[in-house]
């Protein structure tokens, strides 16, 4: 029912055919890849557990990139971004969890991370002191991280660095999601992996408000890229020269 939804709703953005096929192809066969890299998965997320009974880590308690850590892990190994010196974007951290993630993958890597962290702007069901939770549950990576407190669009607009991966989980107003993808695009480098968190997010009551609208005409816009996965949480993209 999940995929039909999807299906539909993917239709109904106005998404291409090749992000259809690539979604529909996952159903099929991301199986293969789920199983092959879910231990990471549950590495993850046993150090995770352990180092919060140990109380090093705090919080977490939304583990939103868990599900995608296989795909993920897949495309990291297949780029050799596991033990690169790789420049990292995140957009939207909230209290770390999927930072950690990446820092603990990408052993050798550079992490740029940017949220608003907004304590008015969470909903109630959110954690309103996220901000200092990112803060403490980094803390042992400090050297390697370099936070940002701005939303997307300023910290975009005034960015002149490149990356090599950028991970976007922040707003998911298709407007802003749009942009973000946009411009993060404009400063990945070639060959350079963007991943899209949350594809088929619908908290916005008019459907065409939510991420994946934004992020189909995002994909409109471009052409050197290639689609990597289109999973029922994330889409994984390439860059290609122009
Ligand atoms: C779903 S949470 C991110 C979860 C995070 N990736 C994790 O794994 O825990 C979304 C985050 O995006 C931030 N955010 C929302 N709009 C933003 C914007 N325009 N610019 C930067 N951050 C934004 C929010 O403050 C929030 O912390």
């Amino acid at each position: 029912m999940t995929h039909l939804k999807n299906f539909l709703y993917s239709l109904y953005c106005g998404a291409s055919f090749l992000f259809i096929y690539f979604y529909i192809f996952n159903i099929f066969f991301g199986r293969k890849v789920f199983r092959k890299y879910s231990p990471h998965k549950k590495n993850f997320e046993n150090e995770i557990d352990k180092l919060k009974s140990q109380k090093i880590l705090i919080g977490m308690e939304m583990q939103i990139i868990n599900y995608n850590i296989p795909h993920i892990v897949k495309v990291l190994s297949d780029e050799n971004f596991l033990d690169k010196k790789i420049d990292c974007l995140i957009i939207g951290c909230y209290e770390g969890h999927s930072t950690l993630f990446f820092l603990m993958t990408c052993i050798h890597a550079k992490f740029t991370c940017v949220d608003i962290w907004n304590k008015n702007n969470y909903h109630k069901r959110y954690n309103r002191d996220a901000e200092s939770y990112f803060d403490k549950n980094i803390e042992n990576f400090k050297q390697k991280v370099f936070k940002v407190k701005n939303d997307s669009q300023s910290f975009l607009n005034k960015n002149s660095k490149k990356y090599d991966l950028i991970y976007i989980d922040g707003s998911h107003d298709a407007s802003i999601v749009e942009q973000d993808c946009k411009k993060s695009f404009d400063f990945l480098n070639i060959n350079g992996v963007l991943i899209v968190n949350s594809l088929f997010w619908r908290g916005f009551k008019k459907i065409k408000n939510n991420n994946l609208s934004g992020v189909v005409n995002f994909m409109k816009k471009i052409k050197n890229f290639k689609i990597i996965y289109v999973t029922r949480s994330i889409l994984i993209l390439k860059k290609y020269k122009d």
